[in-house]
């Protein structure tokens, strides 16, 4: 991720950034320009899309849930690229209601609180996290980013989606090196992996046609979508493709990032972290309040559809709005001591997850992934703590994807 920032100049001090945030917000919850130009940073294009059009960049909590709450007007049709078949490569990320609402309703069914507590944890999450706390369990120190956050998410998908063993390994390298924005890779290594990706979905799509089993693949099969005026009928299997690479994309480094975030803020806060341990029912509330800290995805964008007012501002139809969750999260005006991470703190909701139409598919799956990974590792690991001889670690990366720049621990 820190090399990813790097490579596109977008490396930022995660930790110096946020006064300047503050700062900016004083002057007022929406403002003109990009926010790397308010903050003085190289301009980097991150959607297609948004290129050569006017920003505006939103900063209060109040203002960015007023623009999520409003689709109609705040599209998130920005965030695609454009490809020749005119296919939505981002699958319902890229879509408006009310198709986005149609294609939703066939995947939402496996992703709501009892199929991850139910179906997603006893599929997948507890037998990679037994498996890692084994493997782990062997030394007496570990880099929990790497040796642990990082293969979870990325396994628990994989075979939800329905891979396994060298597929799923060959899926994963091949799916990483055709979305990497690194320098390292050409367009060309770029291409040849996204070839790799879409014909073994499709590979796997085509078997499961012939032969279901309990994998998200064989579910989608049976879904039906129903259009607004059309008569209902199956996904396509590029339907089906679009649903699984955005959940690929959209649930692997997310809940990894995230994971380690809150791993970090309760080792680096030990009474919080003794607390946790003494009472495993406040491990939700870390959770919530890691998400509220730093949100891994801070940023999201969306495409003005008509000329409309935000807080004092005409926007023009044809602008874009930059949408700073992570700043929302840390507004003054919503939490006392915003900058504090303190899991005891009246509950309110945070904006880590999106809100409204778009609101995270995958976050249950997500929170049951980090509960669970938190849980197994205060039961298996007593006296888990910071390797006082390892650097410290500090939150990194760039303005969109933010984590922990590693997690070595003392295991014993
Ligand atoms: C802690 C980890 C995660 C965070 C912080 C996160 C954050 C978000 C946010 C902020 C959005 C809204 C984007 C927008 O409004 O434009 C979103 C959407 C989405 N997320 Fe997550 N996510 C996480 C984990 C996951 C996981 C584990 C999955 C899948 C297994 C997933 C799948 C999706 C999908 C499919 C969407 C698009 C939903 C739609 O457009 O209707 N996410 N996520």
């Amino acid at each position: 991720m820190r090399r990813e920032a790097e490579a596109i100049g977008n490396l930022v001090e995660v930790a110096e950034i946020m006064p300047r945030i503050h700062a900016l917000r004083d002057e007022g919850p929406v403002l003109k320009g990009r926010l790397r130009e308010l903050l003085g940073l190289p301009l980097h294009e991150r959607h297609a899309r948004a290129a050569g059009r006017p920003h505006w960049t939103v900063l209060s909590f109040e203002a960015v849930e007023a623009a999520l709450r409003n689709a109609a007007v705040f599209s998130n049709s920005v965030q695609g690229h454009d490809n020749p078949a005119g296919e939505k490569t981002m699958g319902i990320l890229e879509m408006d209601p009310p198709v986005h609402r149609a294609y939703r309703r066939t995947i939402q069914p496996r992703f709501n609180m009892p199929e991850a507590m139910g179906w997603w944890r006893e599929h997948t999450i507890d037998t990679i996290i037994e498996r890692l706390i084994a493997r782990m369990g062997r030394g007496d120190r570990a880099d929990l980013n790497l040796d642990y956050c990082a293969r979870i998410p990325v396994y628990t998908i994989t075979t939800a989606i329905g891979l396994d063993g060298d597929e799923a390994l060959r899926f994963r390298h091949a799916y990483l090196n055709s979305t990497s924005s690194s320098r390292t890779v050409t367009m060309e290594q770029r291409q040849a992996n996204a070839k790799i990706v879409e014909s073994t979905v499709l590979g796997l799509i085509a078997r499961r046609r012939q032969e279901p089993k309990d994998d998200l693949v064989s579910f989608l099969i049976t879904m039906k979508l129903l259009m607004p005026g059309e008569e209902p009928r199956a996904l396509t299997d590029r339907e089906i493709m679009a649903h699984v690479k955005l959940v690929m994309v959209a649930g692997g480094g997310t809940s990894w990032r995230q994971m380690g975030i809150a791993l970090y803020a309760l080792l680096t806060h030990p009474e919080q972290l003794a607390a946790v341990r003494a009472d495993r029912s406040l491990v939700d509330d870390a959770v919530e309040e890691s998400l509220r800290w730093y949100p891994t995805a801070p940023y999201f964008y969306r495409m003005v559809m008509e000329d409309t007012e935000l807080y004092g501002h005409a926007i023009p139809k044809g602008a874009v709005l930059e949408l700073g969750l992570g700043p929302a999260n840390r507004d003054p005006a919503r939490w006392e001591r915003p900058d504090e991470y303190d899991l005891f703190r009246p509950k309110k909701t945070n904006l880590a997850f999106g809100f409204g139409t778009h609101r995270c598919l995958g976050m249950n799956v997500a929170r049951v992934e980090i509960n669970r990974g938190i849980n197994a590792l205060l039961d298996h690991f007593p006296n888990l703590r910071l390797d006082p001889e390892a650097r410290a670690p500090f939150m990194t990366g760039g303005l969109e994807q933010q984590g922990v720049s590693g997690l070595p621990v003392l295991l014993r």
